[in-house]
């Protein structure tokens, strides 16, 4: 009788997997983490977990839509019409909309800066809260159609005085050192949600889709002091500066040491991402077309340089550490080198030698 039981628990345990399946019964949600930070800061509101979790909403709804999306585009759905008769809507275009509409519905927020959107996005009375938020809703767009990795970036000011209604241009456009909080999603082969606060460091939380919920996996992020990576588009190499021409040559055919080896996304998210885990350099330098480069200040080189910061690297335009630029408008762009300090150090090194012999 005992054995026939014991054998049918097995039998069960096998049916199930239940040896095989680890399920964390206590794992370390993102709001849960959220509100352990919130605890630690005694005259919190609550108001910063809010808006957290309504960029958590957007960002699990870009990864459905992401999933969902590289499906439609290989069926060539995108742009036409489903059968209620519903435009298909491009994928930067739906991002952008999931973000606003949950940032605007948290009551946190009383200003928007998006990539997407030519102005500032003003938050009524109604709705309004003490936060700004800038982000760039979906980063890589030109990788959406051939399913390569993309991602969304986003970067949080407080406003200087919460007590007043409404807010003024020194809220927003204000250097990336005062930001309170930046971070990204990267829409790989799984969704990585990157977290950068000023009490709680670099926190990387997976979207665990069975229980539909980020959960903590890289606790307190460093990079690596220096890599063997370089990332940067060579197809400018004609247009860049003598310094970032002779760094680049010498990663690639070094006086002494192996050559780097070259990485390059061409989605800022997943090439910063990479630099982060592995260690290296991410340059997108100023070219002769574009003197200021590509990357835009306030939604792309601010977070990204808070967050390299705060895991222990270096971010710089070349002449001063991106986070000490203070934006004169939304969109203004910035040209950015970032990743391990030895790396960008030795970057800002052989420039400058390179100017000084000019
Ligand atoms: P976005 O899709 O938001 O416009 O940003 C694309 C950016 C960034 O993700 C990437 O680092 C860079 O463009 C790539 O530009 P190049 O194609 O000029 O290399
Ligand atoms: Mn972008
Ligand atoms: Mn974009």
């Amino acid at each position: 009788m005992a054995e026939a039981k014991k054998q049918s628990n097995e039998s069960l345990s096998r049916d199930l997997n239940v040896s095989k399946m680890v399920i964390d019964t206590d794992c370390m949600t993102l709001p849960r983490f959220i509100l352990k930070l919130q605890k630690q800061v005694p005259q919190a509101t609550g108001e910063f977990t809010h808006l957290m979790v309504s960029i958590q909403s957007a960002v699990k709804a870009v990864s459905a839509a992401v999933r969902k999306a590289g499906i439609a585009s290989l069926h060539g759905l995108v742009g036409t019409s489903n059968v209620q008769g519903e435009e298909v809507k491009k994928l930067d275009l739906l991002a952008n909309e999931l973000f606003i509409n949950m940032l605007r519905s948290s009551y946190t927020t009383c200003a928007l800066i998006s990539e997407e959107n030519e102005h500032l996005i003003q938050i009524g009375d109604k709705y309004s809260g003490k936060y700004i938020v800038c982000f760039d809703p979906l980063d890589g767009s030109s990788n959406i159609d051939c399913l390569v990795s993309i991602g969304s970036i986003f970067a949080i000011y407080k406003k200087h005085h919460e007590e007043e209604k409404g807010f003024k241009p020194d809220d927003y456009l204000r250097p990336g050192r005062q930001l309170v909080a930046a971070g990204y999603a990267l829409y790989g082969s799984a969704t990585m949600l990157v977290l950068a606060t000023d009490i709680g460091g670099v926190n990387g939380f997976i979207l665990d889709p069975t229980v539909g919920e980020f959960i903590l996996t890289e606790p307190d992020m460093k990079i690596p002091r220096k890599g063997k990576i370089y990332s940067v588009n060579e197809g400018y190499t004609h247009q860049w500066s003598k310094g970032i021409a002779q760094y680049v040559a010498d990663k690639k055919d070094p006086a002494k040491g192996k050559p780097y080896a070259a990485r390059y996304v061409g989605s800022m998210v997943a090439d910063v991402h990479r630099t982060i885990k592995y260690g290296g350099i991410f340059l997108y330098p100023a070219t002769k077309d574009a003197p200021n480069g590509k990357l835009r200040l306030l939604y792309e080189a601010n977070p990204m340089a808070y967050i390299i910061e705060r895991a222990g690297g270096m971010a710089s335009t070349g002449k001063i550490a991106i986070l000490d630029v203070v934006p004169t408008k939304i969109h203004e762009r910035v040209p950015v080198i970032l990743g391990s300090a030895l790396d960008v150090q030795e970057c800002l090194e052989t420039s400058e030698k390179c100017e000084t012999n000019n």
